[in-house]
This record gives structure tokens, C-alpha cells and sequence, in this order.
């Protein structure tokens, strides 16, 4: 690859107006993340996490600044350039799971193989991914039948599914216990240390963020630290 970022975030800002009222959530922040890198972001409720990885994932623009994603600009594309852009490069764990209500789990965890246009069928994969999580037995249940933490496993089989360069995960085991925080956690350690995949995670969790190569800190939408792991 000829960028050695797989991410590049420069002076970026973003403030929403709310009423009368001018929101500063993330007020000029930078860095670059390399490929295959694992980088945990903390900080206390409201930093601007969310919001920091929805900018890069293109989910939402940037005040100001500039992202690049694998030396992609993203920041002035187009809607439909950016959903490709995203379809190639990332995927996405969200905080709240966000699967399809109408969709089942194995449904689910295809729709982003649909959406990518891409050949052949992805049912194998899509039921191996459900396996892995711990959720064989669980394909054809919909949303709502399913706990919290289910979703939240579908919701990271659907994430894995395209296999993207880049993975970007919203506390993807702030809703599950000991057992099956520990299963996606070796997931996504697995991810990125054999397949090489980047991997950006928000967590609050002092002891998840060990297994991270670095840790970015938010505090009052600010960047208040960038800690490298020695080994
Ligand atoms: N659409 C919006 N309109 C107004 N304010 C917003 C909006 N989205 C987020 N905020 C505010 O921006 C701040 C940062 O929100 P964000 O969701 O990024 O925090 P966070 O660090 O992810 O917090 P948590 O750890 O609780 O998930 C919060 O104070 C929030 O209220
Ligand atoms: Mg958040």
C-alpha cells in the first residue's frame, strides 16, 4: 500500500448548532493511525467519541478539518462516492447495534455483502461469522428475539462480514458479560494481529485497553493524550 496511513485525521472540528445554541463536540483534533495498527480511544462520557468515529467512518461530516482514509480524502465526497468509499475500506460496530428490526441475524449479517454488489453468496460466511460469535443456534431469530449482547454479536458477524481493511467498534462489549466480552474481544484481537486489520475501538474499559497498541484520550472534545505501548 502506498499510504502508510490507514487513517489520517487533521484540525478536524465538529460543532452542531442546537437552537440558540453552538455545540463545540470536537474542537481541532489530530492524528494518524498506520495500517494494521490497534488503537483504543477513552475518555469520559460526552468527549466526543461517538462522534470521533462516526467522522471517520463518513457517517458524519467534519466542521472543519480534513480525514483520509487510506490516503482518501473523504471530507468533500459526494454521498454516493462515500457510501462506496465506506463499503471498501470500513466496517462499523455501533454503540446501539443498530440491525434491521424486519431482518434476521443471518439477514443481517449479509446485508452489507448485498450492499456491496459483490459476487457469489455470502451465506457460508454469514453463518461461519454467527458460529464464531457463539450464535449457530440463533440465525433465524430477529432482533428482538435476541438479548442485548446477541445483538450486539450479530451486529460484529455483519461488521466482519466484507472484511474491511479498516474496523471501527462503538464499546462493542460495553453491553455483554464476562464470557462474551472475552469472545468478541479475541475476535478482534484475532482480526487485526492475523489478518491485519485496523482496528479502532472506543472503550471505557482500563483493561480492554492493554490489548491495544495505543491509546487516544478525548476530554472535553480534545485530544489530551497519544500513549504508545513499548512492546
Ligand atoms: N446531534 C447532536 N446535537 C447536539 N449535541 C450532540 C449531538 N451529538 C452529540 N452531541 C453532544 O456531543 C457530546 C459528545 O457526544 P459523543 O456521543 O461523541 O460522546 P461520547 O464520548 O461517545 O460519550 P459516551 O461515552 O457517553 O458514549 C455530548 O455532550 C453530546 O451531548
Ligand atoms: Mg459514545
Amino acid at each position: 500500500m502506498s499510504n502508510p496511513n490507514a487513517i489520517e485525521v487533521e484540525n478536524v472540528t465538529r460543532e452542531i448548532a442546537t437552537g440558540r445554541q453552538l455545540v463545540k463536540i470536537l474542537k481541532g483534533i489530530s492524528f494518524a493511525i498506520a495500517h494494521g495498527e490497534f488503537v483504543a480511544i477513552m475518555g469520559s462520557s460526552g468527549s466526543g467519541k461517538s462522534t470521533l468515529l462516526g467522522l471517520l467512518a463518513g457517517l458524519d461530516a467534519p466542521t472543519a478539518g480534513r480525514i483520509a482514509l487510506d490516503g482518501v480524502d473523504i471530507t468533500h465526497l459526494k454521498e454516493d462516492e462515500m457510501a462506496r468509499v465506506r463499503g471498501e475500506k470500513v466496517g462499523f460496530v455501533f454503540q446501539s447495534y443498530q440491525l434491521i428490526p424486519t431482518l434476521t441475524a443471518e439477514e443481517n449479517v449479509m446485508l452489507p455483502f448485498e450492499l456491496s454488489g459483490r459476487e457469489g453468496n455470502g451465506t457460508g460466511r454469514a453463518r461461519q461469522l454467527l458460529e464464531q460469535v457463539g450464535l449457530g443456534d440463533r440465525m433465524d431469530h430477529y432482533p428482538v428475539q435476541l438479548s442485548g449482547g446477541e445483538q450486539q454479536r450479530v451486529a460484529l458477524a455483519r461488521a466482519f462480514m466484507t472484511q474491511p481493511p479498516i474496523l471501527l467498534a462503538d464499546e462493542p462489549t460495553g453491553n455483554l458479560d464476562t464470557v462474551n466480552g472475552r469472545v468478541v474481544m479475541d475476535l478482534l484481537i484475532r482480526l487485526n494481529r492475523e489478518q491485519g486489520t485496523t482496528l479502532v475501538m472506543v472503550t471505557h474499559d482500563q483493561e480492554l485497553s492493554r490489548y491495544a497498541d495505543r491509546v487516544l484520550t478525548l476530554r472535553d472534545g480534545l485530544l489530551v493524550s497519544d500513549e504508545r505501548k513499548g512492546q
